[in-house]
């Protein structure tokens, strides 16, 4: 492996192995084989619980970093991935075309990385799922989609997560008095502030 395929993992696996408590805790709860990761960078770990990932970035030291397959793979092994796990790169805006399949994922993952569900809905398939965290504003903007319904809340418990669809009604209301629009969401591009603080939400494409 690279030394800087080894070092980029190392700063964004520097709360050990919290991604991996994550994505673990997001597939026992709705399953799923074939994952597209827009804004990804380094996070390979989505590849530790699922057989099946596209990474997107247009980042320059994410494209080196998947460019060193052989480092990637051991960094996945280390973690009990599938030897055979399919791993692919794209490195790209996630805006853009991206020249994947409509309708043919079964998770799309938004942590951190602007509103990607406003750009890559189109690839998830119908029942297929949306992991998404408050901040940036894109859970926010998958609240207003009608293209989604909430499924579930994640919380996190002494570092391990909990998937709960339990009094689902109660999440999503803004703290303060606010008409949510998809422009108003664009132009602040940061989370909203709602009376429950969830880590992060699982939205169901229903149409
Ligand atoms: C703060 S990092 C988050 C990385 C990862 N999702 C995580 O949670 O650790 C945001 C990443 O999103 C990427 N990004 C932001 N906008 C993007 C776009 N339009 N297309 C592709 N990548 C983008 C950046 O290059 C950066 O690597």
């Amino acid at each position: 492996m690279k030394s800087s395929t080894r070092q980029l993992w190392e700063q964004q696996d520097r709360h050990k192995g919290e991604r991996k408590r994550l994505f673990t805790a997001v597939r026992a709860a709705v399953g799923g084989q074939t994952v597209l990761y827009p804004g990804s960078f380094v996070d390979v770990a989505a590849s530790f619980a699922y057989p099946s990932v596209t990474y997107v970035d247009v980042d320059q030291r994410a494209s080196r970093f998947f460019g060193d397959i052989d480092g990637v793979r051991e960094i996945i092994a280390s973690e009990n991935g599938a030897a055979n796990a399919r791993i692919e790169f794209i490195h790209a805006d996630y805006r853009e075309d991206l020249g994947l399949v409509n309708r043919s994922f079964d998770l799309l993952i938004s942590l951190y990385a602007g509103l990607v569900s406003e750009h890559c809905t189109q690839y998830l398939k119908d029942g297929a799922h949306l992991l998404v965290n408050p901040s940036h504003g894109d859970a926010a903007m998958a609240s207003l989609d009608p293209r989604y319904e909430l499924a579930a809340v994640v919380n996190s418990r002494s570092g391990s997560y909990q998937v709960s669809t339990d009094s689902l009604d109660t999440y999503l209301q803004p703290k303060k008095e606010t008409s949510l629009t998809p422009d108003l969401i664009r132009d602040r591009q940061r989370g909203i502030a709602y009376t429950k603080s969830p880590v992060a939400y699982l939205f169901r494409r229903i149409t």
